[in-house]
């Protein structure tokens, strides 16, 4: 049976991108396959644990039974949330490596990362070299083979919404978020 594993790591409820956007690819998902199974993990109301040496297989089984992930990744101080961290630091150990076959003992999945920032990272913009989600995602998920199927949506310049400062770029920030629903719509089906 096809699985599910949908993670989110907003600290926010309330008015956040990056869970709504997950939200709409599940849903989606859920609809375009109704005996799925499917798993929600909300790092922020239910942190795992720091990486202390003490294997939580479960975490791992978790990950492994999955075919799709989705995972909101907010930007904060332009990485990813310290619980989204903590939950990769959990299941990306050398049991599950990536091995010099070739073979990815967690199996084949896609996986899906919906990011959402408050400012732009697109290439020409100032901050271009600034986004440490894309690039520190692709290369940790390599270790274990997650980023053979790997696609990145990103819902950019949020704070226009709420900073008056930044006012300028609301458009931006409306068509940012449009066009993130309309892929996830798009992935969640293929
Ligand atoms: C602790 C914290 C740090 C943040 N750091 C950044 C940052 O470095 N760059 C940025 O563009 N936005 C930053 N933001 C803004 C968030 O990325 C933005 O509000 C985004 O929409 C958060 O995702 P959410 O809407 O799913 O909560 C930060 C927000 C918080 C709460």
């Amino acid at each position: 049976m096809t699985n599910l594993l949908h993670i989110d790591s907003s600290i926010r409820y309330e008015g956040s991108v990056s869970r709504e956007v997950t939200r709409a690819f599940a849903d989606a998902w859920r609809a375009a396959n109704p005996e799925g199974e499917y798993v929600y993990r909300d790092l922020s109301a239910n942190p795992v644990p720091h990486v202390d040496g003490t294997p939580h297989p479960e975490l791992i089984a978790e990950v492994k039974a999955a075919d799709t992930i989705v995972i909101g990744a907010p930007m904060y101080n332009f990485a990813i949330p310290s619980t989204l961290k903590a939950w990769i630091d959990q299941f990306t150990v050398k049991d599950v490596f990536v091995g010099e076959d070739g073979v990815a003992p967690l199996g084949a999945k896609r996986v899906v990362v919906v990011t959402a920032r408050g400012g732009s990272y697109k290439a020409g913009t100032p901050r271009e070299g600034f986004d440490h989600q894309e690039p520190y995602l692709r290369s940790v998920l390599s270790l274990t083979g997650l980023d053979r199927n790997l696609e990145f949506v990103h819902a950019e310049m949020t704070m226009a919404n709420v900073n008056p400062q930044l006012a300028q770029f609301r458009e931006i920030a409306v068509e940012s978020l449009a066009d993130a629903h309309r892929v996830v719509k798009e992935l969640a089906v293929a």
